[in-house]
């Protein structure tokens, strides 16, 4: 065969798949359907939260919308604060000291992926998931104030704020020790 038939095929080729894959999809055989709570729905599940923060919940900017910052900020002391600290500056989430990232950054930055590690946590990291403990009425609140959490280290003034803190705390402790 000549070459400019190969040429052409190869063009085509990936058109065609597309169109198969397409034809395939339309008239498929639909009872290949994950069961609601197999253990094949895991993917679904996430596909459908990460959906719905897509197509409800973030505005063009990639911020959160219609959330109650009152309560989403009662919410993450509850449940949060423990380990992320106040602000959510307690972990550097970079392991670079240079470069901090923290809980704040990645809510504003990058919001897929805080609402990810939110509901499905990273037990490699050991970050817990907390789509079975947390409502999801409750998890747009908390994401909606994260995002107004500090996203920048502290500056020489809220360092030495936080000094003077610990030293008084320090203080405290050695009079309570000798007593
Ligand atoms: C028991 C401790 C603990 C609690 C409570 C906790 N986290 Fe985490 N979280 C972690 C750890 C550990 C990591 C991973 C840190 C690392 O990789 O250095 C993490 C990572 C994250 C990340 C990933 C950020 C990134 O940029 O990679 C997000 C987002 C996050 N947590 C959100 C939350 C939210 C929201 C809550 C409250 C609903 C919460 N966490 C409660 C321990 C906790």
């Amino acid at each position: 065969m000549e070459w400019n038939f190969w040429k052409k095929f190869v063009c085509a080729a990936p058109v065609l798949y597309g169109v198969a894959i397409g034809v395939d999809l339309c008239l498929g055989d639909s009872s290949e359907k994950v069961l609601p709570g197999s253990a094949a729905d895991t993917l679904t599940l996430v596909d459908k939260r990460m959906a719905y923060l897509v197509y409800n919940l973030l505005d063009s900017n990639g911020m959160i919308v219609g959330a109650d910052l009152q309560r989403g900020e009662d919410l993450f002391m509850r449940n949060c604060r423990p380990c992320h600290g106040d602000d959510g500056r307690r972990m550097n989430l970079s392991h670079d000291m240079w470069h901090p990232r923290y809980i704040g950054t990645t809510a504003h930055d990058e919001a897929p992926t805080f609402w990810y590690m939110m509901n499905f946590g990273d037990s490699a990291r050991g970050m817990l998931p907390y789509i079975d403990e947390i409502p999801l009425s409750e998890m747009i609140d908390i994401a909606g104030f994260a995002q107004t959490l500090p996203r920048h280290p502290w500056s020489a003034q809220e360092a030495a704020e936080a000094m003077r803190e610990d030293s008084i705390l320090e203080a405290k402790r050695k009079k309570a020790n000798q007593q």
